[in-house]
Order: C-alpha cells, then structure tokens, then sequence
C-alpha cells in the first residue's frame, strides 16, 4: 500500500499534537496524570518487549502458555471461517499460537495505533501465512466503530490479550466490551487475557524488576517529552513508582520527583516539589467473580476459561 509522504506528515502533527495537548492537561490536573498510551512511541515498545523477558514478568510467558496448551480448543470454539480481531496487536505474537491451530481463517484483523509496527507486522505475516488475509487497521482501538469490509459476514472473533484491560478503569474496561459487543456482533466472541489477584510481593517484584527495565519504561515518557515537545525533565531528577494497591486490587505506577523543581513543557512551566508524583499507570488484577461481573455489564457471558498451575493468569471466552 502506497500513502503519501504528506499524510503521513499530518498523521504525524495530529499525533504530536494530541500528545502535547494531554500532557499540557495532564500535568495541569490535580492529580497529575499521562495516559499510558503515551508510553508506547518506538523505545517504549522496546522496552515493553523487554520487561515482557524479565523473570519478574510472568504475565507474558504464562499467559503464552495457556494458549499455546489450548489453542485447538479455542479455535474450536471460535469454529471455522472466522475473522480474528485483534486489540493492540503489536508485533502479533501471541496470534501466532492461534494462528497455527486456525488454517481456515477469513481474516485476520490487527488493529493498533502504531502504522509503522502494523504494516511491518501484516507483511511479516503473510510471508510466514501464505494465503492469510490480513487486513490491518491503524488506529485507536476505544475509538473504533467499524471494521474493513473485506472480512464479510464471517463471524467475528476479538482477541484482546495480555491483561491490556487491566490498564482501564473498570468503568472504562466495561465500556470498552461494549463497544467490542457492537463491533464484533451478537454471534461473535472475544478472547480476553487477564492478570489474576495474587500474593502482592509477587505483584510488586514484577513491576519493579531487579534490571530496572520497567523503571527505564516509565521514565521512557519523560525522554519522550523532551524530545517531542520541548521539555527539559532531567531524568536522574525522577524515579519510577510502582506499589500495589491491595483495597483497590490494582497496581498503581508513577514517576516521582526525587527533588523540588521547575521542567519546561511545551513553553509552559511545571513546579514539582520532592515526593510529588505524576500518574502512568493502572493495571487492575481481578477474580473470576470480577471478570464475571465485567462481562456480564458488558453484554459478555463467560463461555470458557483457561488458566495455569499457579493461577497467575486466565484467558477467557466471553460470549
Ligand atoms: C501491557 C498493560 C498489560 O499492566 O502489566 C508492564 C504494562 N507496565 N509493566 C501491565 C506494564 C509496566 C502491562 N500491560
């Protein structure tokens, strides 16, 4: 596909704009906050894969596990035909443990925001899965209300893993499966990835990794800033802060100023005072009753649902 050097030079302005108007708002709230999203530009994805490789980080790994055990299951339930829908989908490797176990896929639909990562994910994928459609579409996926045309009437299978829902709010996390509801259609099904409640050390250790890889994810934002818009954050002047918040069944992550100071964003002027943090952050842990219970507000049932040994982790197939 051939887009023109002048759109992808506005793509980039709206992006850069919409960047520097929510770090403008969020460091002007009270509590200051960034969306998460922000995290992710070309390092932060990076680093991502890499915190996903500590041996703290047992999501990645384990949830990999549950579908790779049960992938023949799952596309059972799926059933033949159908076109794969995928939230977030990075460089798409968790779809490939589903993909082996899917050959009569229509479709397979990657959404995410990034276009550089989508398109060289799709031509990847159709290398290694010769007579797969894919169909990627660049976007942002709360927002997303259609899909292309091209996958038809088959019925329309959501896959939405790696606990990234844990990252929403739980109203948000609800508004989001109804929107997938509409989307993917009275008939269709989605595949959801949650990080489970468990002890809180084992929590805290996988947020805050002994090679302080999630410390450099986090502070990844603030090298963001300065390149993107300007800032003059002096990054040995701020630490990650990652705890979990047991009363509110969520890990809470922030940087936080390790000294009273002034950092120049975008022309405007922000006083931090030491101690004061500012919110990344939030990646929920829930319970079978708590999935229960999304799903339930969001139209979904729970269909099946898979975990490890250790019920660290579940995929689930909501209905
Ligand atoms: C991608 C949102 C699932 O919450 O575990 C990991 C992001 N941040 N370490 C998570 C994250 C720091 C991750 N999610």
């Amino acid at each position: 596909m051939n887009v023109p050097l002048l759109a992808i030079a506005e793509g980039e302005r709206a992006d850069r704009d919409a960047f520097r108007r929510d770090v403008l708002a969020g460091l002007a709230g009270s509590p200051r906050a960034i969306p998460a999203k922000y995290l992710y530009d070309a390092r932060g994805s990076a680093l991502f894969d890499a915190i996903c490789e500590q041996p703290e980080y047992y999501p990645t790994r384990t949830e990999a596990a549950i579908l790779r055990r049960h992938a023949d299951e799952i596309a059972r339930l799926a059933g033949p035909g159908c076109a794969l829908v995928e939230y977030g989908s990075g460089s798409s490797v968790k779809t490939r443990l589903l993909l082996g176990a899917m050959p009569d896929l229509h479709a397979y639909v990657p959404i995410d925001i990034s276009r550089q990562h989508l398109d060289a994910t799709a031509r990847r994928l159709r290398e290694d899965y010769p007579g797969l459609r894919v169909d990627p579409v660049t976007g942002d996926y709360m927002a997303l209300d259609a899909l292309p045309p091209t996958i038809d009437d088959a019925r329309r299978i959501g896959f939405f893993p790696g606990s990234t829902i844990g990252n929403l709010m739980p109203e948000e996390a609800v508004l989001f499966l109804r929107r997938a509801r509409r989307l993917l259609r009275t008939d269709g099904a989605l595949i959801l990835g949650v990080d489970l409640k468990k002890d809180p050390r084992r929590l805290h250790d996988a947020y805050n990794d002994r090679a302080g890889i999630t410390a450099q994810f986090t502070l990844n934002l603030l090298r963001r800033m300065n390149r993107e818009l300007e800032a003059n954050f002096d990054l040995s002047a701020f630490a990650h802060d990652a705890f979990y918040n047991e009363a509110a069944g969520r890990i809470e992550i922030y940087f936080r100023s390790l000294r009273n100071q002034t950092v120049t964003v975008a022309d405007r002027r922000f006083t931090f005072v030491e101690g004061e943090r500012v919110h990344t952050e939030y990646s929920y842990k829930y319970d079978d009753a708590g999935i229960a219970e999304l799903a339930r507000k969001g139209g979904f049932s729970i269909a099946a649902s898979w975990t490890d040994h250790a019920r660290l982790f579940a995929v689930f197939f909501l209905r």
